[in-house]
């Protein structure tokens, strides 16, 4: 057997800011600007699951598109999904945030798990912010599609993986041998609390999904896996800022055929993937005064971590006083702290 002397057969070359457009000339409008945050093509994890990861190295590699944006859970949430996805081999983690500036913070964690990764700013525009549905995850998607595009990537495996469902490990082998577009059901969606392709003798004739509204795809974006040799045969791929026919409109941009599907998951029988949901909240903010926020307790140290996550922080005048408590009686915090 050949050895191969890179993980992954490309190199990281794209620049830091790059305005580019894909498919201009075909008048597509995949064009937003792209921005790199850090990225890492090295995978450091010297075991995976039970083998060392050269055991692997054969393996189509899944690109799993992770949309995420700021809010109280994104850091928890991020590090649950990274430590699903530790245990994936040939992963590389495509994190795309929504909003302006690089989050130095998720870069470090990103790097941190050794996990071959790009992290990239994927700001929302601004005209679709408070649209009510507004496109979630789409700018973030819409910039990993450019990145696969720009790193000219034709093979592999493309799963939209959102960052607060919840994966089964078996998924990334199911998908794995994807030859074109595989489906599978997904857990916890809407009304019946499932969607699924319905299969006989082998074959995908319909589905079952309790929002149908004209589509002829009536998926969840965590509801399929596409082979990468196929979607780059395709150079309309697109996914619009359509609220709710996200899933429908890529899939019709890949010139999907009923009888073309492949269903996983012993026929559409297990559910590998879950649509949990996180109750989302804006960051706290707490009032304790920043002259007791220095090394004479741990509060300070903390509340700083707190801010970095976008988790919580500490204000002089806003938001409720702090209550901290001794024996079951609040105390004054210059009592406790100075
Ligand atoms: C459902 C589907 O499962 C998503 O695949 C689909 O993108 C979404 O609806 C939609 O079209 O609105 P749902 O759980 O309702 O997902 O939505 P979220 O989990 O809140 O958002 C989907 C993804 O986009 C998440 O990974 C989230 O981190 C990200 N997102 C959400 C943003 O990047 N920006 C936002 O403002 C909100
Ligand atoms: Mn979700």
């Amino acid at each position: 057997m050949q050895m191969i002397p890179h993980d992954y057969p490309f190199k990281a070359t794209i620049s830091k800011r790059n305005h580019g457009r894909i498919h201009s000339t075909t008048g597509i409008a995949l064009n937003e600007p792209l921005h790199i945050c850090s990225e890492s093509p090295e995978d450091r994890r010297v075991y995976i699951q039970d083998k060392p990861r050269s055991a692997y190295a054969q393996l189509p590699v899944i690109y799993f598109v992770t949309p995420t944006y700021p809010r109280r859970e994104q850091i928890p949430e991020l590090k649950r999904l990274a430590y699903t996805l530790l245990h994936v081999p040939r992963l590389y983690w495509l994190v795309a945030n929504d909003q302006e500036r690089c989050d130095t913070f998720l870069d470090t964690l990103l790097s941190g798990f050794g996990i071959p990764y790009a992290h990239m700013a994927s700001p929302m525009p601004s005209e679709f912010r408070k649209s009510k549905p507004a496109p979630r995850g789409v700018a973030n998607r819409r910039a990993a599609l450019q990145w696969l595009h720009q790193q000219n990537i034709t093979n592999g495996v493309l799963y939209f993986g959102d960052d607060d469902n919840t994966y089964d490990l078996r998924l990334f082998s199911e998908i794995r041998q994807t030859q074109r577009v595989s489906m599978f059901p997904v857990g916890l969606i809407a009304e019946y609390a499932v969607s699924v392709p319905v299969v006989r003798d082998g074959k995908v004739v319909a589905f079952l999904d309790s929002w149908v509204a004209g589509r002829r795809w009536p998926v969840d974006m965590a509801g399929f896996a596409v082979s990468l040799a196929y979607m780059s045969q395709y150079p309309n791929v697109n996914m619009p800022y359509k609220p709710g026919y996200e899933e429908d409109l890529f899939l019709r941009s890949i010139g999907l055929r009923i009888d073309q599907i492949e269903p996983k998951g012993a026929n559409c029988t297990e559910i590998l993937v879950w649509h949990t949901q996180t109750k989302n909240k804006k960051s706290a903010v707490v009032r304790l005064n920043s002259e007791f926020l220095d090394g004479r307790s741990n509060l300070g140290a903390l509340f700083r971590s707190l801010k970095l996550m976008g988790v919580a922080s500490a204000s002089d005048t806003e938001g409720p006083v702090a209550m901290i408590s001794k024996n079951g009686k609040t105390k004054s915090h210059s009592y406790i702290l100075s």
